[in-house]
């Protein structure tokens, strides 16, 4: 369970890109995060992992509040998949990349391989093992990615736009995907009939404030509200 709690999030140059946002995210459950460019869904899930500083709130994951100290926990518990896969694969091979969480966290060379091919036979990219991530498509990045954070087996996972750039089969491979994880999801995506698809819960953010909460079938055929927001309904 993720527990966001009046989190506010400043930059520097005092843009704040989220505001004052209260949100609990219950085991197992997807949820879609939408919003217009700029309406602040990266830096949201940027800070529930730490990349970013909490200028003010507090986050926990499964009761742990992050912090400085707790980070290295927090990240085991809260696994990130970046909008770009290039920032998470920087091995020569991905069997490598896909091993780098659980080495870096001290796992024996056996328990690391056991979770390496597990999360590899879960996506269906067991055949990507010994390929460079250089040379694959943005498909076969993008799952190679989710496998470097299935490895470190945490309980929650957050995607940013994880859609992008897929053709429609690997789009459809990544809702097959999705589904069948059983942690809870937090998606950022501008991709409604995906989160429709995969999330029974849509937070709709405008601004950096939460602006809805509900079922995505009924946010997204709502004119006026997605309007609000900056964005195209479905009709
Ligand atoms: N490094 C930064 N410094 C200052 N302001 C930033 C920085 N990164 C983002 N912002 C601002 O923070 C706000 C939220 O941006 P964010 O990237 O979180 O939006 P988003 O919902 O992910 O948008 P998109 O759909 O375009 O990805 C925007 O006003 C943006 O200009
Ligand atoms: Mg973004």
């Amino acid at each position: 369970m993720i527990e966001i709690m009046n989190l506010t999030v400043v930059y520097p140059d005092g843009t704040k890109a989220v505001d004052d946002v209260s949100l609990t995210i219950r085991d197992g459950e997807r949820v879609a995060l939408v919003g217009a460019n700029g309406a602040g869904k990266t830096s949201l899930l940027l800070a529930l992992v730490g990349v970013l500083p909490l200028t003010s709130g507090t986050v926990s994951a499964d009761g742990l509040e992050l912090s400085k100290k707790t980070l290295s926990d927090i990240r085991r518990k809260v696994g990130m998949v970046f909008q770009n896969p290039d920032d998470q694969l920087f091995m020569p091979m991905i069997a490598d990349d896909v091993a780098f969480g659980p080495r870096n966290y001290g796992l024996g060379e056996e328990e690391t391989a056991r979770r390496v091919d597990g999360a590899l036979d879960m996506l269906g990219i067991s055949h990507l093992k010994n390929r460079s991530s250089l040379k694959l498509s943005g498909g076969e990045k993008r799952m190679a990615a989710i496998a470097t954070v299935l490895t470190m087996e945490p309980s929650a996972l957050l995607f940013d736009e994880p859609t992008a750039f897929l053709d429609p089969k690997a789009r459809r491979g990544l809702i097959g995907v999705l589904k069948k994880l059983g942690q809870s999801q937090v998606i950022a995506t501008h991709d409604l009939t995906f989160a429709e698809e995969v999330c029974s819960r849509t937070i709709l953010l405008k601004q950096g404030r939460i602006y809805a909460d509900g079922d995505p079938k009924i946010l997204f055929r709502d004119e006026k509200l997605m309007d609000d927001c900056g964005i195209e309904a479905i009709m």
